[in-house]
């Protein structure tokens, strides 16, 4: 299995082993000798210095091929990646990059797993996050916005040649041998369907989509604040990042923490953000109105004038 370094994939032995957490890796031992970790395309924090776009995607596919040749081919039974990697700080690729991945991989005959658990169902203003970011993987690993979180259900929707092969097994063993506990539950099953339906019948992607350029234009006039080192947005998911040691006129080690400490604030005013190392990210409800983007992003500049100021405290 290939996964990218920053990725979240879940935490149990297997996933946790493919996502890219340090700590969860210390503590399990992990990744397990048949994983295998490339880079995550964040041309922000990973170009290097002169370094295009361009030559960027270029040199992540030619460690994707390195990684494969090194494994041997048929050794490697898949590759899973998330269309947008919140746990790395929200990771837009580079135009082609996936497009460049799906072939890579289907020239050596490998699966490609694409973990939309965060980007399923119009985050990125098309029904799934493979849509917008140009691939068509062979499963789809699917939750959280599929009950609206209501209720908790996931699914993984597979291709017919794969679907056949656990069919034929499954035929071997005289039952389905994929199930679990709570697999197939009616409730959830019924409120996913309910979900769907509200989804299509309201076409949540298309709003999405119209509502993003206006999220979009919020988030990117944050970009000239002193605290702000970079702004990305795809669809209504949003990254504001920091500016970090190393990476910004703010003195060293004056930083640190700011993220922290932002979403603190934040909270104390009413505004929820989810932060990775310098970088918070914003992922309202698909729903949201103007106003509300509005009252969001005005919350946010509160917290981060309130943050600035305490990092710019003298001593
Ligand atoms: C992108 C992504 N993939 C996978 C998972 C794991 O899902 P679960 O906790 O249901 O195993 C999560 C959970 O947060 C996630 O965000």
């Amino acid at each position: 299995m290939i996964s990218r370094l920053g990725s979240y994939h879940g935490g149990t032995l297997m996933t946790a082993g493919l996502g890219g957490s340090k700590t969860l890796h210390d503590s399990f031992a992990l990744p397990m000798e048949d994983h295998l970790l490339v880079s995550q395309p964040d041309f922000f924090n990973n170009g290097l210095p002169g370094e295009t776009e361009a030559a960027f995607c270029d040199r992540l596919i030619a460690e994707l091929e390195q990684v494969i040749l090194d494994a041997g081919p048929e050794e490697v039974g898949a590759f899973i990646a998330e269309p947008l990697s919140f746990s790395a700080g929200l990771v837009i690729p580079p135009q082609d990059y996936f497009a460049r991945v799906q072939a890579v991989l289907k020239q050596h005959d490998i699966l490609f797993i694409d973990d939309e658990v965060i980007t399923g169902y119009g985050r990125t203003g098309r029904m799934f996050g493979a849509e917008t970011l140009g691939f068509q993987p062979d499963i789809l690993c699917s939750a959280k916005a599929m009950s609206g979180a209501y209720f908790p259900i996931s699914a993984t929707i597979i291709d017919g040649d794969i679907y056949r092969d656990m069919e034929d097994h499954s035929d071997m063993q005289g039952m389905f041998a994929h199930a679990g506990t709570f697999a197939g539950h009616p409730v959830g099953a019924a409120v996913a369907v309910e979900m769907l339906n509200i989804v299509e019948e309201t076409d949540l992607p298309g709003q999405v989509a119209a509502k993003a350029p206006y999220f979009a234009r919020r988030a990117n006039a944050l970009s000239g604040h002193p605290l702000v080192a970079d702004v990305r947005t795809i669809g209504l998911a949003g990254a504001i990042q920091l500016k970090s040691e190393g990476a910004g006129a703010m003195a060293a080690g004056a930083l640190a923490g700011a993220a922290k400490l932002l979403a603190t604030v934040a909270q104390d005013h009413g505004l929820i953000i989810r932060v990775t190392g310098p970088t918070a990210m914003l992922a309202p409800p698909l729903i949201i109105s103007e106003a509300e983007i509005d009252q969001m992003f005005d919350t946010f500049k509160v917290a981060l004038d309130a943050v600035a100021e305490q990092v710019n405290a003298p001593g």
